[in-house]
């Protein structure tokens, strides 16, 4: 029986990537080159620091790491104040109902998002309260497809890998939870994540029957 889900943050329980993307945009515009929303697919699930060194690879621009700091705190800025608004209307649709059904079912609930502000969201769109445990951008060092994500979320809840599910809608996030050795549910299209083991549009397809298949 599955006894732990996994959620990666953006693009599978919010929409914040088109924030993410107008704010990484916002900073190529500044550094002289256009970014397209093809290219973005590549930062998906990507830490800071590694979106903004694929962005400047795209721009063919090379700085030296006291600017890139600089740079990565200016595209933060400009993503928390684009996101300051946010209420539940910006939760995907059919997440708080499946996230209801697995609290009644006993299953635990696990967040695992490479993002620093992941707990100042889920805060926003009122959802903390559902997590029994939260790994975020401030507790891991390697970032997906690195597994630790998933890995130190099974660990605080005391189940083995083979137990949990994972969601995600990055390609990156996919990978990750393979490495962890973790049954995942891409959020999304077969076409980009043809790794996954099911793939669903949203959370709002989920059926306590179809996770336990
Ligand atoms: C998630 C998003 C990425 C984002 C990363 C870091 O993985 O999919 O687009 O860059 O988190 O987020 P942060 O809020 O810490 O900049
Ligand atoms: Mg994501």
């Amino acid at each position: 029986p599955i006894k732990a889900c996994i959620f990666d943050l953006d693009g599978v329980i919010v929409d914040t990537a088109k924030f993410h993307y107008l704010a990484w945009r916002r900073l190529a515009q500044e550094l002289g080159f256009d970014f397209t929303e093809e290219d973005n697919e590549r930062l998906k699930g990507v830490s800071r620091m590694d979106s903004l060194n694929i962005l400047l690879e795209i721009g063919g621009v090379e700085l030296d790491n006291a600017k890139k700091e600089e740079l990565a705190k200016n595209k933060n800025e400009w993503y928390v104040e684009l996101i300051s608004e946010m209420d539940e209307k910006e939760i995907l649709p059919g997440t708080t109902e499946f996230l209801t059904l697995l609290k009644e079912a006993g299953v635990k609930i696990s967040l695992g998002s490479a993002s620093k502000n992941a707990k100042m969201i889920l805060k926003k769109i009122n959802l903390l309260h559902m997590f029994d445990c939260i790994i975020d951008g401030t507790n891991i060092s390697k970032a997906k497809p690195d597994p630790e994500v998933f890995l130190l979320g099974a660990n605080a809840l005391k189940v083995d890998p083979s137990e949990c599910v994972v969601f995600e809608d990055a390609v990156s996030g996919v990978e990750a939870a393979i490495s962890a050795g973790m049954y995942v549910i891409g959020i999304g299209t077969k076409e980009t994540l043809h790794r996954a083991n099911d793939v669903v549009g949203s959370l709002a397809e989920m059926t306590l029957d179809r996770l336990e298949r």
